[in-house]
């Protein structure tokens, strides 16, 4: 499905203008942003996408979720499966909507009530493609193109999310002038940590062309499960997780980062799970369809005639920690909504 382009609508109009008649269409996108490789970011907006547009569907909800991939590793279409399939046009229509030569090609239903934009490594022509002559100001026109190619077909969505690309600058600028809400995932990896200033980069340039931009907090991510230490009532029964050792000091670490920034870090952590990660992004599933598949008993033969080492209790795991994990990203941006639109 492709969506004509406003292309000539950015020539004539302020940047003013622009922003004032896109941002409320856009409330509800979030981008899923962190300089560095491999902090969790495509995993994250694969299964949060996806529960989202399961929630929608079991709640008999007519709106759907669209899933983005701004990245030229295409990891998104691996995660939820769609990669190599028709439709999978490697990010062709991005670089078309900043080209201002086509719009957005939206693959429906890659999962009931969820459509994704394909990206992958055509995607890699964005920094030719930012020194175009379409305009006086070619870059501000660019930099706006795919925020005004999604506020044309934002009505048709409760959620948008955005997975960005490590390192590419001009990707993640290109989204985060689209987003109202940041999400940055974190992995005990220091450079994750450091990837927060490349985040604060974004914003600096963001801000320009969206005052909107708010970061919504961080998600601790990959971390080891043995420092989430069960404490139990005089029954036995466990009724809370203590974080202790690495990391309870990393959680500390990344809130001296922070310091008063506002920006808080959830409390769910997504720990560690390096075979349900791997089966996941091997059979295009996230978590939760992974721990039902994993529960079914073809699966135990295909795990034994594959020797995979993989419980079916470490696929649910990871699936509850990541239905937490959204809903309380979720209400942190309905509170963030209430306070800026009420
Ligand atoms: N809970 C988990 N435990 C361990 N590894 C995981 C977990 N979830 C995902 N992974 C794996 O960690 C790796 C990095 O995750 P992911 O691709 O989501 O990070 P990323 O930030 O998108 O990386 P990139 O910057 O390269 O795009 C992937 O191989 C993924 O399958
Ligand atoms: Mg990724």
């Amino acid at each position: 499905m492709t969506f004509p382009h406003t292309a000539s609508r950015s020539q004539a109009w302020s940047t003013q203008e622009i922003v004032e008649s896109i941002r409320p269409k856009l409330r509800r996108v979030m981008i899923v942003l962190n300089n560095k490789g491999g902090a969790g970011k495509t995993t994250t907006t694969a299964n949060i996408s996806a529960q989202l547009a399961a929630a929608l569907h079991a709640a008999g909800s007519s709106k759907r979720v669209l899933a983005i991939d701004l990245d030229p590793q295409g990891n998104l279409g691996l995660d939820l499966g769609h990669q190599g399939k028709p439709g999978d046009d490697e990010g062709q229509s991005v670089i078309d909507v900043v080209e201002g030569t086509g719009g957005l090609h939206i693959i429906k239903d890659v999962r009931p009530q969820l459509d994704v934009v394909p990206g992958g490594k055509i995607l890699k022509r964005i920094t030719a493609s930012m020194i175009g002559t379409r305009s006086i100001d070619p870059r501000r026109e660019i930099l706006l193109s795919l925020a005004e190619a999604l506020a044309e077909v934002a009505h048709d969505y409760e959620w948008i999310l955005i997975d960005c690309p490590p390192n590419l600058a001009d990707l993640q600028h290109l989204a985060a002038v689209a987003a109202e809400y940041v999400l940055i995932p974190v992995c005990f990896d220091q450079g994750a940590i450091q990837g927060l200033e490349g985040v604060s980069e974004v914003f600096d340039v963001a801000t320009r062309l969206n005052p909107s931009i708010t970061p919504l907090g961080v998600l601790l991510f990959g971390f080891d499960r043995q420092h989430l230490r069960k404490i139990r009532d005089e029954d036995g029964d466990v009724i809370g997780l203590k974080e202790i050792g690495f990391l309870a000091k990393k959680r500390r670490e990344i809130m001296e980062v922070l310091g008063d920034s506002g920006i808080p870090i959830f409390q769910t952590v997504i720990t560690r799970a390096v075979n349900v990660a791997d089966q996941c992004r091997k059979h295009g599933r996230v978590f939760a369809e992974l721990a039902d598949l994993t529960a079914g008993s073809d699966w135990k033969r295909h795990a034994k005639q594959h020797q995979l080492t993989l419980s079916t209790e470490s696929a649910e795991t990871s699936a509850i920690e990541m239905e937490e994990a959204t809903a309380e990203i979720i209400k942190r941006a309905m509170t963030l909504e209430a306070e800026a639109y009420a």
